[in-house]
This record gives structure tokens, C-alpha cells and sequence, in this order.
């Protein structure tokens, strides 16, 4: 038996277009789920991620949603957990970054960071995740951050919200264990993708990055594949709240 397998589950992914998102969707359909992935802009057939997950051999579903339109969101996870084929895995991976200093950060900054990294996802989970504490069953992962452990530089929404979602993360864990439901994240180190392009666009904090990794290169969105089937999966029945980090070693340098 292989309890990594996820043949026959049903995975809703959010940010699957690109980054990240895209790796954890290509690695769950690899593990046998077949994926429906969501995000601001998805090519409604033809994207990058649908030909990844048709090259695994399952099957793709695009949904295109805003998550800083709060109906939008709504009706999103209205749709997906009122569906006749049930959500088993519920990916909370979309997000977006805002870099500037406390004092210059705008209430329109924060209020989006907010909104499209932490209220969505609690809206959607919302919805799906009472879906699957009814069915007693069902796996919930969220895409923390290291800035669910630290503060950062420059990008004080963006902390706020991943502080949040880890304190969701252990919030609907301690409600929804008791049902059979697994709520964990993820908490992705320096990953090359295009929310830290201006990072590596920047020699400074680029080369100050690197020094600190004791891995001694940045991530690369596939370092997230095991980490995201492992909790998808039967393998993890009895993890639940748990903040994750896969960041070459840089929490515990
Ligand atoms: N890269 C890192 O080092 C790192 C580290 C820790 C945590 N994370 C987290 O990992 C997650 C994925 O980030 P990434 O690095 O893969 O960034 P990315 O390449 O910028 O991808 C972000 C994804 O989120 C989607 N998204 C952004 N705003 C959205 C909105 N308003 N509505 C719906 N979807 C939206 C994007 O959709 P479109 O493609 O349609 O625009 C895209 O698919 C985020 O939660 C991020 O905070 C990243």
C-alpha cells in the first residue's frame, strides 16, 4: 500500500497558473489527483498547469477568480462545495506581495494583501471545508511563509496576513481534527518565482538572501512537490496545525 497515493481524489488548487501554485499542482496530479485549479487570469483551456496535469494522466479544470472581489469568492466556494463530486484536497496557495516601508504602506496596499492572502482563503475554506467536515473526511493545506515567523523588510501587510494564516492554519485544525479533517501548511522558504523577482533583481538583499541559506541556493518551485503530497495524503492522517517550512534550513540557522 502507498499512503502517498492520491488516486481518485479530487484536488482544487488556488494560484495554480504559475509558481508555486503550478508545482503543487503538477505534483498532486502526479500522485494521482485530478486537479481543478483557480486563479485571477487562467487561460480558460491551454494553460501551463493544464498541460501538466494532462501529461500526469488526470484531469484539469480551470476557474478563473479574483480574490480581491469578496463575491467573487464567495461564489467560489459556494460553487465548489455544493458540487456532486466532492473536494478532497483544498489548496489555499494564491497569493500576492506589496513591498514598501510601514510609514509609506497604503490603506488600498494593505486592504488588497489582506483580502486576496487571508480573507479569501478563510472564505473559500469556509465553504469547502465545511463540505468535507460534513463527508468526516478531507485535507486542507494552506501556502504559509517564513513571515508567518518573522517579520521581513518592507512588506508589513504581507507579514500580517501569513502571521494570520498560520493562526488559521491551528484555529480550523483544533475545530475540524475532531471530523476527520487535516488543516496544515506549508511555509515555503526563498523560492525563485515571480513574487520574489524583485528580490533577485536587487544585488544587495539577493546576495544578503543566499548568504543566510544554509542550502546554499534559493528554492526552486518543485523543492515544494513532496511537501504538498505528503499532506494531501493518507500519510499525514494524524498531522494536524502543523506550519511546515521547506526553506533550505533558514529557520533553524
Ligand atoms: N516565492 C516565494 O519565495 C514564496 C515564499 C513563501 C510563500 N510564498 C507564497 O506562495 C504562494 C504562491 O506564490 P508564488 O511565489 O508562486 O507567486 P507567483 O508566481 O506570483 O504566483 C501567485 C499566484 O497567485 C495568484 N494570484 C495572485 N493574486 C491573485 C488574485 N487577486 N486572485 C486570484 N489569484 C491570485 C496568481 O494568479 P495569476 O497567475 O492568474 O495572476 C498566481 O497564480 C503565495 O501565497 C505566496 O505568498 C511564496
Amino acid at each position: 500500500m502507498n499512503a502517498f497515493d492520491l488516486t481518485g481524489k479530487l484536488a482544487v488548487v488556488t494560484g495554480a497558473r504559475r509558481g508555486i501554485g503550478r508545482a503543487m499542482a503538477r505534483a498532486l496530479a502526479e500522485a494521482g489527483a485530478d486537479v481543478v485549479g483557480v486563479s485571477a487570469s487562467l487561460e480558460e483551456s491551454g494553460s501551463d498547469v493544464e498541460k501538466d496535469v494532462l501529461a500526469a494522466g488526470r484531469t484539469f479544470e480551470a476557474i478563473r477568480t479574483d480574490f480581491a472581489d469578496p463575491e467573487a469568492v464567495r461564489a467560489l466556494g459556494a460553487d465548489l462545495a455544493g458540487r456532486e463530486r466532492p473536494v478532497d484536497i483544498l489548496v489555499n496557495n494564491a497569493g500576492t506581495i506589496r513591498r514598501a516601508p510601514a510609514t509609506e504602506h497604503t490603506d488600498a496596499d494593505w486592504e488588497l494583501v489582506l483580502q486576496v492572502n487571508l480573507s479569501a482563503q478563510f472564505a473559500v475554506t469556509r465553504a469547502v471545508g465545511g463540505a468535507m467536515v460534513s463527508r468526516g473526511q478531507g485535507k486542507v493545506i494552506f501556502t504559509a511563509s517564513l513571515l508567518s515567523f518573522q517579520g521581513g523588510i518592507t512588506v508589513p501587510g504581507y507579514t500580517a496576513a501569513k502571521h494570520g494564516v498560520a493562526g488559521l492554519t491551528k484555529a480550523l485544525a483544533n475545530e475540524w481534527a475532531p471530523h476527520g479533517v487535516n488543516v496544515n501548511a506549508i511555509a515555503p522558504g526563498y523560492i525563485a518565482t515571480d513574487n520574489t523577482q524583485a528580490l533577485r533583481d536587487d544585488p544587495v538583499r539577493s546576495k544578503a538572501i543566499l548568504d543566510r541559506i544554509p542550502a546554499g541556493r534559493w528554492g526552486d518551485a518543485d523543492d515544494l512537490a513532496g511537501a504538498t503530497v505528503f499532506p494531501a495524503s493518507g500519510a499525514a492522517a494524524y498531522m494536524h496545525g502543523v506550519v511546515l517550512p521547506v526553506d533550505g534550513g533558514w529557520l533553524g540557522r
